[in-house]
């Protein structure tokens, strides 16, 4: 990780369960982190609780934003504040999602246009501004979309309905391998990893972990230390981390 030592991460979600991982993990390396969520109260307790826990080099490295994901220009003001603050982003770790339960043959059109908001279009907002942000300033930066098994097989749960959720994560493993192309097609240097995790014990999984094996949100934040840390003409595009038993 060494080649990412003070350099701007902004996490999406950052607030809670795996983001807030990812941040614990990016800062315990040194690199500097902007978290971006609605619930800055949570965020600023989690400010206070790395700042109390690591050591003086380690502190004052995470810079919480609220920001709604569905509202284009809260997403906007963020990216002019870090280029005003911290020059810049060099990691975007998409991570933000949302799931609705429910089955979609009766489901509300809300529901349907908050999960792709959430999921599909603001993921692409954060890709478009971190990719200029990159160039602007010729960094060979690293995106990093944390999908989902879903995104890759619409698995049938007996009584466990996501809505578009799965349809969404889908929408989202196209983004990423559409995405890796263009930034091949410039020769940018920009890499792109889509990481699809199966079941994580978090706030949106709760009753999920009491009835199926789960893993930890750490084990999804290591692998995007692990995805980071590979020499810089090394690419993993596809990493996906599940309970061995599922
Ligand atoms: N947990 C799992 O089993 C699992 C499995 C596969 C993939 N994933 C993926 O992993 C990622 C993280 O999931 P998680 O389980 O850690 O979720 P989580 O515990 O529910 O946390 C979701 C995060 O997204 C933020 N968020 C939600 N709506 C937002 C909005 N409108 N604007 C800004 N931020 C918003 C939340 O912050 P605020 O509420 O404060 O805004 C929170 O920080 C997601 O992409 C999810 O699809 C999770």
């Amino acid at each position: 990780m060494d080649a990412w030592i003070d350099k701007v991460a902004l996490v999406t979600g950052a607030s809670a369960g795996i983001g807030q991982e990812i941040t614990r993990l990016l800062i315990e390396a040194d690199v500097k982190v902007v978290g971006l969520a609605r619930g800055i109260d949570k965020m600023r307790e989690f400010q206070k609780i790395l700042n109390n826990n690591n050591n003086s080099n380690k502190k004052d490295r995470f810079y919480p934003i609220k920001c709604d994901l569905t509202n284009e220009n809260d997403i906007l003001d963020a990216f002019k504040w870090i280029k005003n603050n911290l020059q810049g982003v060099d990691i975007l770790i998409n991570n933000a999602a949302v799931l609705v339960s429910g089955m979609i043959i009766d489901g509300k059109t809300e529901d349907f246009r908050r999960t792709m908001e959430m999921n599909v279009i603001a993921p692409a907002i954060c890709i478009r501004e971190a990719v200029r942000s990159m160039r602007e300033r010729g960094v060979k930066g690293h995106i990093i979309n944390i999908n989902s098994i879903f995104g890759h097989e619409a698995v049938h749960v007996p009584s466990v309905y996501s809505n578009l959720y799965a349809p969404s994560k889908f929408a989202l493993t196209a983004m990423s391998q559409q995405v890796q192309a263009e930034l091949k097609d410039i020769e940018s240097g920009i890499r792109l990893t889509n990481l699809s995790p199966g079941l994580t014990r978090t706030d949106m999984t709760t009753k999920l972990c009491s009835m199926f094996p789960y893993v930890e949100a750490k084990d999804i934040a290591q692998g995007v230390i692990y995805a980071l840390s590979v020499p810089s003409q090394v690419l993993v595009r596809q990493l996906s981390i599940t309970h061995q038993a599922e």
